[in-house]
């Protein structure tokens, strides 16, 4: 596969980046993941204004995404990998350049190191069919989980103490309350409601967790944004993941214990139908450029 760097169309296994790079040094960097099917993205204004949003809080700027246009290099890839006819990932990352090691921010004018990568994507139709198993684990992240941050080392702990056990993913724990996946939004149904953390800075603000949001107030299914504790995750009629890649993952036992009927739960399947027609649509209408 080829990949985009700094510039230029690079076979993967070629590519390079210094070691002085700050994301390998300090996890300096910001990035992006999306879903392509046919050569179009799903909400790919959403995921930029979020990589805009997150390397302008962390001052790269976001400026970058233009000098590299970056949804141009997107399509390019996609069609130099031979990714324009099924699903595929698109993978961005922009981090603060290369510098000698010192923990301050080097010069503005320090080139940002611009990775985008594709690859080719299964959607998870068996596990979505059948439902998944998941764990907590407590959340060890810092205070600006908002920012899609390269800084992933709690989410590694976490989603590998989840594959250690056998299950899908860790839903992390804060202070008794149910943040996020390591890698996906969470949502419950607690008692005839479905909850979710609200988007502030405890939690990444899922892409699709904001598209399944409209989609249950679509569908009339009563939401509140509100913090699910321990005991009502326990408790939860339906519990499911969502994300770019787990799309609406149904959860049918937690900690080894079934939840509801240890089937996937009626809202979850009526709302993983409605983001899959929502997805089919977007790829079916959408410009082949975004
Ligand atoms: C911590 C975390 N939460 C939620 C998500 C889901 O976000 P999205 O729906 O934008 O893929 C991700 C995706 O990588 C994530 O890493």
């Amino acid at each position: 596969m080829d990949l985009y760097l700094n510039g230029e169309i690079v076979d993967e296994q070629r590519a390079t980046v210094s070691v002085n790079d700050r994301a390998f040094l300090f996890g300096d960097g910001v990035y992006e993941v999306l879903r392509a099917s046919r050569g179009r993205l799903f909400e790919p204004e959403r995921h930029w204004r979020r990589l805009r949003g997150g390397l302008d809080e962390l001052r790269i700027g976001s400026g970058v995404m233009e000098e590299h246009d970056l949804p141009a290099v997107v399509h390019r890839l996609l069609e130099r990998n031979g990714l324009t006819a099924g699903d595929a990932l698109v993978y961005v990352q922009v981090t603060r350049g290369v510098a000698p090691r010192a923990h301050q921010f080097p010069p503005t004018t320090t080139p940002r190191t611009v990775l985008v990568s594709t690859s080719g994507f299964m959607p998870k139709r068996s596990e979505r069919s059948t439902g998944v198993e998941v764990i907590t684990h407590p959340d060890l992240r810092w205070a600006r989980c908002d920012i899609k941050s390269v800084n992933l080392l709690p989410n590694v702990l976490a989603a590998q103490a989840a594959a250690a056990r056998g299950a899908f993913e860790a839903v992390l724990l804060r202070d008794g309350m149910v943040t996020e996946g390591s890698r996906s939004s969470v949502f419950a149904m607690v008692n005839g409601t479905l909850r979710t953390h609200p988007a502030n800075e405890r939690i990444l603000h899922g892409i699709t967790r904001a598209v399944v949001l409209e989609l249950a107030g679509q569908a009339g299914v009563p939401v509140r944004e509100e913090g699910v504790s321990m005991a009502e995750l326990a408790a939860a009629s339906e519990i499911f993941l969502a994300g770019t890649t787990a799309d609406v993952m149904p959860v049918t036992s937690l900690e080894g214990v079934p939840v509801g009927s240890g089937e996937p739960g009626d809202i979850t399947r009526q709302l993983g139908a409605a983001l899959d027609a929502r997805m089919a649509a977007a790829f079916d209408a959408a410009p082949a450029r975004e």
